[in-house]
């Protein structure tokens, strides 16, 4: 059987226990998972890449089969690189699908060899996001719930 490889790509600017959970059921699906934190300079993160490939690593210490590494390339590039053929994403709410399928489209016209997957983010996280995450922590609240604990340790740090 084929050995199935996908890329799980992002900013990850924190990773949230939203990303961990899609993680954890990419897992279940796929032979191995690299995650790709996408460098996203437009974005301006507070976390350099070596910051976010370190709190990913330790976030996802226990799972078996991934790699977390960075990428400042096209992703379609990358996932070739690396010789994998399956993107896969997070839906959460509805307004993530236009985005979602307008990447997934204009992936596939640049490379129709390559699959974009999508796993619904389980209901609990599916209004998480790293903006909020770290908009919380600016103004003095509570926000440990939504990330794993070495990431809110880090998020303090830089406030
Ligand atoms: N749980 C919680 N939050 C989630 C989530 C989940 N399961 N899935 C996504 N999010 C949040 C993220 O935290 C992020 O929040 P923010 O905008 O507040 O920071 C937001 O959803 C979307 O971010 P992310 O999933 O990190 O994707 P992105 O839009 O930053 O990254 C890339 C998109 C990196 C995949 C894309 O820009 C890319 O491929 N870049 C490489 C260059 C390229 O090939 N461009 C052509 C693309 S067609």
């Amino acid at each position: 059987m084929k050995n199935r490889i996908a890329v799980y790509p992002g900013t990850f600017d924190p990773i949230t226990n939203g990303h961990l959970d899609v993680i954890e059921r990419g897992l279940k699906l796929f032979d191995g998972l690299i995650v790709a934190i996408a460098e996203s300079p437009v974005k301006e993160p507070l976390f350099t890449v070596d910051e976010r490939i370190k709190m990913v690593k330790d976030a996802a210490r226990k799972y078996k089969n991934i790699k977390v590494e960075s990428f400042d390339c096209l992703l379609i590039d990358y996932v070739r690189k690396k010789k994998a053929n399956i993107i896969l994403r997070g839906l959460r709410v509805i307004s993530d699908f236009e985005y979602e399928f307008q990447m997934a489209l204009t992936n596939r016209k640049l490379a129709p060899d390559i699959e974009t997957a999508f796993m619904m983010t389980a209901e609990g996280y599916s209004y998480l996001s790293s903006r909020f995450i770290k908009e919380i922590a600016r103004l003095g609240g509570r926000f440990d719930c939504f990330v794993p604990p070495n990431v809110a340790k880090m998020v303090k740090e830089k406030f």
